[in-house]
C-alpha cells in the first residue's frame, strides 16, 4: 500500500477512535500495519485479560471471530467490533457437542478443557478455557484426573507430555497453518541456518515439537527471542509474529520454517476495514444473554486459575 494512503488511513482511524471513544486490540498474526496502530497487541491470554479491563465504549478487535466473541463475553457492556466478520478460525469449529456429552457420560470425573480458539457454544459446554500460554498450569491445577481437551489435538498432546499424571482424551481438531509445518520443512530450515534456535508454537504436530529449542505461545516466543543472547531464530508459527520480533530485536535475524505460514483469516483485517467499521458499526459482535452467561463461566475460571 502506498505510504501516503496508509498514513491518511492511520490518521482517520486515530480521529475516529477519539470521536467514538474506541480502542484497538490486535493479535500478532494480523498484518504489520494493523499491529502498528493497535493500542494493545498480544497473545490470546493477554488480550483476554485486557478485554476485562477496557474503560472505553468500543473495542475494535483485530483478529478472528472467537477473539471478538470472547471479548464481548468478558466485557458485555462494551461494543465489540470486528473489522471483517468473516475472519474466522477453522479450528474453532472442530469439536462437537454430541462428543462432549458422550465423553461426559463415559467418564465420571472428566473436565472438558476448551482451548480459547473455539466457538462460544463449545465454550458453554466446557469446564474451563485455556490458552497456549496457560494450558499446562491450568490442567495441573484442575482436581480432575480425566481431561477431554478440545478442539486442538496438537496442543492437547503437548500439554499431556507436560502433565503425565493426568489421563487425556484427545479430540481431532487442528490448526491448518501449524499442521502444515512438517519435520522435513524443519530439518531443511535447520540445515540452512545451523546457528539458529528453533522456537515453535504448541499448535504444531508432536514430531515437529521434538525439534524445538523452545515451545510457547506467540508472546512467549517473542519474549524468549528478545531475552536470548543468540542472534538467529527459526520461527514455527504464523509469520505475523515476525513484525513484533523485528521491532523488539532489530539486530537479530528471524526466519520462517516455510513460505506458507500465513493465516488467511487473520490477514483479512485491514486498515480500510478498521476505518469503515468505526464509521458504520457494521461488525458488531452479538452473543445472546444465555450463551454469554454459560460461556463466561469457563473463561472466568481460566482467568481465576491463571492468577
Ligand atoms: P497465542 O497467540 O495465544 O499463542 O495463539 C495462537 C493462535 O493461533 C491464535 O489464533
Ligand atoms: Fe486459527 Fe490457526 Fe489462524 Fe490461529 S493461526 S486463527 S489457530 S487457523
Amino acid at each position: 500500500m502506498a505510504v501516503l494512503i496508509m498514513n491518511s488511513l492511520m490518521e482517520q482511524i486515530q480521529q475516529l477512535k477519539k470521536e467514538k471513544n474506541a480502542i484497538i486490540m490486535a493479535h500478532y498474526y494480523v498484518p504489520d500495519e494493523v499491529q502498528a496502530i493497535a493500542d494493545y497487541i498480544g497473545d490470546s491470554f493477554y488480550l483476554s485479560k485486557i478485554a476485562t479491563k477496557v474503560k472505553e465504549d468500543t473495542i475494535v478487535f483485530c483478529g478472528v471471530s472467537f477473539m471478538g466473541e470472547s471479548a464481548k463475553i468478558l466485557n458485555p457492556s462494551k461494543t465489540v467490533l470486528l473489522p471483517d466478520i468473516t475472519a474466522d478460525c477453522p479450528m474453532a469449529h472442530m469439536a462437537d457437542i454430541d462428543t462432549i456429552q458422550r465423553i461426559k457420560s463415559e467418564y465420571k470425573d472428566v473436565a472438558v478443557v476448551c482451548y480459547i480458539n473455539s466457538t462460544a457454544e463449545l465454550k458453554s459446554y466446557s469446564d474451563v478455557c485455556v490458552t497456549s500460554s496457560n494450558a499446562i498450569a491450568i490442567v495441573k491445577a484442575l482436581p480432575n484426573k480425566n481431561i477431554f481437551f478440545i478442539p486442538d489435538q496438537n496442543l492437547a498432546h503437548y500439554v499431556a507430555t507436560q502433565v503425565p499424571e493426568k489421563h487425556f482424551i484427545f479430540n481431532d481438531g487442528y490448526c491448518p497453518i501449524h499442521k502444515d509445518i512438517t519435520v522435513s520443512d524443519v530439518t531443511t530450515a535447520k540445515r540452512l541456518h545451523p546457528d539458529a534456535e528453533f522456537l515453535v508454537h504448541p499448535e504444531c504436530p508432536p514430531d515437529v515439537l521434538a525439534y524445538a529449542d523452545m515451545i510457547g505461545s506467540t508472546s512467549e516466543i517473542i519474549d524468549y527471542a528478545s531475552k536470548s543472547t543468540k542472534n538467529e531464530f527459526i520461527i514455527g508459527t504464523e509469520a505475523g509474529v515476525l513484525y513484533e520480533l523485528k521491532q523488539k530485536n532489530p539486530n537479530k535475524t528471524f526466519y520462517t520454517v516455510t513460505n506458507h505460514q500465513c493465516c488467511t483469516d487473520m490477514k483479512k483485517v485491514t486498515l480500510e476495514k478498521i476505518r469503515d467499521v468505526l464509521l458504520s458499526y457494521n461488525g458488531n459482535v452479538e452473543v445472546s444473554d444465555e450463551l454469554r452467561h454459560t460461556a463466561h463461566l469457563p473463561l472466568n475460571r481460566m482467568l481465576e486459575l491463571a492468577k
